[in-house]
């Protein structure tokens, strides 16, 4: 397409987006969140797969079933957030990929056979799919704090076990067990007052190679 954007919207995605850990008092409504799906949809993902799920909690009753999980640096900030994001893959992503990938029929059934290809799979686009969350977030001015500082099977026995569906959710593929944890997002509008100097980056050297 080659089309760019502008200097105000690379600061606003990239050069002043931070990690935020504490948090203005604004909420973050639903339909800012369903909002933020519309966009984190669309970007790539292996045999438009998407396997991530995400299991927005807003509440304080779903907050204190997060708790138990959460590595003590991590309370405050996470049950300040008003909204804490279970960014999850569903490990029977391929059930979907008649619906998904309808022009690679076998698709599915390779999977179907090959359960360290579903976790790779799973894992790498899952993890894609929350940066993409992260930037879409950014671009509709909200602000995140990702963690991984939590205990993901006490997560999934919460959130994600049989028999346990996921509060709040009616969606077909969270209760059945399938589900697992890869990180965990807050989102709201960050308190700036509270951020540290931003730490230093490789340099292109330090991280690129050119062939
Ligand atoms: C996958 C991931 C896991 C992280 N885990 C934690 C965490 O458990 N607790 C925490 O306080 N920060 C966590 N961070 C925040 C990073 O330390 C932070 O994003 C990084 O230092 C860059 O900060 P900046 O965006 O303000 O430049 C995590 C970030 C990512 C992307």
């Amino acid at each position: 397409m080659g089309r760019t954007i502008d200097d105000l919207a690379l600061d606003t995605l990239f050069r002043e987006a931070r990690t935020y850990t504490a948090w203005q008092a604004r909420p973050v409504d639903d339909q800012t969140l369903r909002d933020l799906y519309e966009l984190l949809k669309w970007p790539p993902t292996s045999a438009n797969a998407t396997p991530a799920r995400f299991a927005f909690l807003r509440s304080k009753e779903a907050k204190e079933r997060l708790r138990p999980a959460l590595a003590p640096g991590n309370h405050e900030k996470t049950m300040t957030a008003p909204v804490t994001v279970i960014v999850a893959y569903d490990m029977k992503f391929y059930d979907q990929l008649p619906k998904l990938f309808p022009q690679s029929p076998g698709t599915k059934q390779m999977f179907e056979n090959n359960p360290q290809l579903v976790e790779v799979t799973a894992q790498r686009n899952s993890t894609l799919q929350g940066a993409y969350l992260i930037m879409a977030a950014r671009a509709l001015g909200l602000d995140c704090g990702p963690m991984s500082g939590f205990d993901n099977a006490k997560v999934d026995e919460e959130f994600f076990a049989a028999g346990k569906p996921c509060l709040g959710c009616d969606q077909e593929f969270f209760p059945e067990g399938h589900v697992k944890s890869n990180f965990l997002c807050n989102l709201g509008y960050g308190d700036p007052s509270a951020l540290r100097p931003r730490l230093p980056r490789l340099p292109f050297n330090g991280a690129c190679s050119l062939l």
